[in-house]
């Protein structure tokens, strides 16, 4: 079956399964055997759509996605830049495909206010097909249009919207970069690194990304390497009003389900299945309103800045990382361990430390063989296998998460999605109130915060611990740096277990074989049980002449998205203090 087959039959969301639990965040993959396609069923009839579905059909489960018809009598419109980041001054290349035969352009500066920077109308376009190859070589499509970014446009974030229209129809798709700051102006005291490794990792646009993917060869049932160059999928840059993050914000009854709302909206509203996974909407915006609204200046950067430019992070007091950022470059961690050491304050407010990754082709391809790499990435053997495209405690890369950042994703992981502490308060209990961080929060010893807010999950950083006089500490194994002190914490999980609730289907499932290998080293179900239990902390600790603060929780942000009072109090006392004069 091809993909045309898989995007005709089923439509905008075409679907094929992948079998229960076999699509996962952090570190499971799919099984082993290869996928067959399955359409989920969609027919047409006149002006009435049906979705037909066979006895015991699991949308959980099932893939959707979306991906160009490319059929004439369809109108619709696509569009990427060649980069994710410019300076001033130089072009932005749009390219776009299109049945359409014009489209216009719009660029919008984001954040509290969102403000129009650009328009051109009436642009002619095409429609151009897709290679097969495209989730990895690039769509290839030509440019359709070229920006010259004005020389005093501020960094920022700029969200393009491409629209085309026939007659009553139309059509519009969002993509985005970031402009840098000027290099003739002064430098913002916060450098705001965006996660957009991550972006592109559970991008899923055209059905493939880190996660997902079919008719590979060698039985990948994900696509290891990506390209920069492939639209965004729906929800990932703009995503609507009113609609739900991972996390399940009702309190569960007895015997409940499992819930998914993310899941449940995207199929119902026809968005990316993973479009709360990552991006500017979710995650780095939340933050970015915030800051304006407390007039904090942030000058901007992607990690490609981080893993190309050696002195990007020179002049800086602080560097910010938010969200859900789970993928670097060996060169990112030494850029990053470098700064602390010379005297920077790292504050990363973010979920998920988890693999190594490595950047080709200028950095518009990312390679993550993952739970494959030992089989598959071409380093494997070879005298660099130390950049292997594995968990950063991997034995070969032997360079643990925590080092860094003071926490990491093997001793996370899932919290408040599905029946991953499906009860949990949704904050962190408060362990050294006397910190720093916690100045002016009023909070005591035990206190719970952010719950209301949930700000614990969905994916977090954990360490190894134990508890000593009623405060945790972090073991030997744990791999954190010496005087990491843990401030707060809550539970998480790595197993979704089955108490047989009617009508019960899961996301998640198990995932603690991986996370048994990658704590323990060895597989066995002592460690299994183990893994199956994890933690999400906020550590901080002191480096040579610089700090790192680190709140482990991709949701983070939905504490300043939702005026916790708790959870601002703490970012504006880290980086009030991490940008203060020396
Ligand atoms: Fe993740």
């Amino acid at each position: 079956m091809t993909r045309r087959d898989v995007v005709f039959g089923a439509s905008i969301a075409a679907g094929f399964s992948s079998g229960a639990n076999s699509t996962t965040d952090a570190g499971k993959q799919h099984p082993a055997a290869g996928p067959q396609p399955r359409v989920a069923g969609q027919f047409w009839s006149n002006e009435q759509k049906f979705l037909r579905r066979g006895q015991g059909f699991d949308a959980t489960n099932t893939e959707f996605f979306e991906a160009p018809l490319e059929d004439p009598a369809y109108l619709e419109v696509w569009c990427y830049t060649d980069r994710l980041s410019y300076f001033p001054g130089e072009d932005v290349r749009l390219h776009v495909s299109s049945t359409g035969r014009e489209v216009s352009i719009e660029i919008i500066r984001d954040g509290k206010n969102p403000l129009p920077v650009h328009r051109a109308e009436h642009l002619p376009v095409r429609l151009h097909k897709l290679p097969a190859n495209f989730y990895e070589a690039g769509c290839g499509w030509p440019v359709a249009y070229t920006w010259r970014i004005p020389e005093d446009l501020p960094s920022g974030f700029y969200m393009v919207i491409v629209r085309t229209q026939t007659g009553e129809e139309s059509r519009e798709q969002e993509h985005g970069f970031f402009v840098r700051p000027a290099r003739s102006k002064p430098r913002a005291d916060i450098l705001f690194i965006s996660s957009t490794c991550t972006w592109n990792a559970y991008n899923d646009w055209g059905g493939f990304s880190h996660y997902v993917g079919w008719g590979l060869p060698d039985g990948f049932r994900f696509a290891p390497r990506l390209s920069i160059h492939r639209p965004f999928a729906r929800g990932i840059i703009r995503s609507p009003t009113g609609s739900p993050r991972k996390p399940h914000s009702t309190t569960i009854a007895p015997h409940s389900v499992p819930l998914y709302p993310v899941i449940d909206f995207a199929f119902t509203h026809g968005y990316s299945k993973w479009f709360t996974n990552c991006g500017w909407a979710t995650y780095e915006r939340p933050f970015v309103v915030f800051a304006e609204e407390n007039q904090i200046q942030l000058d901007y950067a992607t990690q490609l800045d981080l893993h190309s430019e050696p002195n990007l992070l020179d002049g800086y007091r602080c560097v910010v990382i938010v969200g859900h950022c789970e993928y670097w470059t060996w060169e990112m961690r030494e850029a990053i361990d470098r700064y602390v050491a010379g005297g920077g304050n790292v504050a990363r407010f973010a979920g998920n430390f988890c693999w190594q990754i490595r950047l080709e082709d200028a950095g518009t391809q990312q390679i993550a063989y993952k739970t494959r790499a030992h089989d598959s990435d071409p380093l494997r053997n070879t005298e660099h296998r130390r950049k292997l495209t594995t968990f950063w405690e991997d034995p070969v890369v032997n360079w643990p998460g925590a080092a860094t950042f003071g926490l990491s994703a093997v001793y996370g992981v899932y919290a408040h999605v599905g029946v991953n502490v499906p009860r949990g308060s949704g904050g962190f209990t408060v362990y050294r109130p006397e910190h720093w961080a916690f100045t002016g929060t009023d909070l005591y010893y035990g206190d719970d915060f952010g719950g209301n807010a949930r700000i614990f999950g969905y994916e977090v950083d954990g360490l190894d611990y134990t508890f000593r006089d009623g405060v945790p500490e972090p073991t030997e194994r744990s791999a954190a740096p010496v005087g990491t002190e843990i401030l707060a914490m809550a539970l998480a999980s790595n197993r979704e277990i089955d108490r047989g609730n009617r009508g019960s289907v899961f996301y998640y499932g198990d995932g603690s074989d991986w996370i048994a290998k990658a704590r323990y080293g060895e597989v066995n179900e002592r460690t299994r049980e183990a893994a199956a239990r994890g933690s999400g902390m906020i550590v901080s600790f002191n480096r040579g002449k610089g700090s790192v603060f680190h709140a482990g929780s991709s949701e983070w942000v939905a504490g300043l998205l939702h005026r916790d009072v708790f959870t601002e109090q703490i970012t504006r006392n880290v980086l009030q203090r991490f940008t203060r004069s020396p």
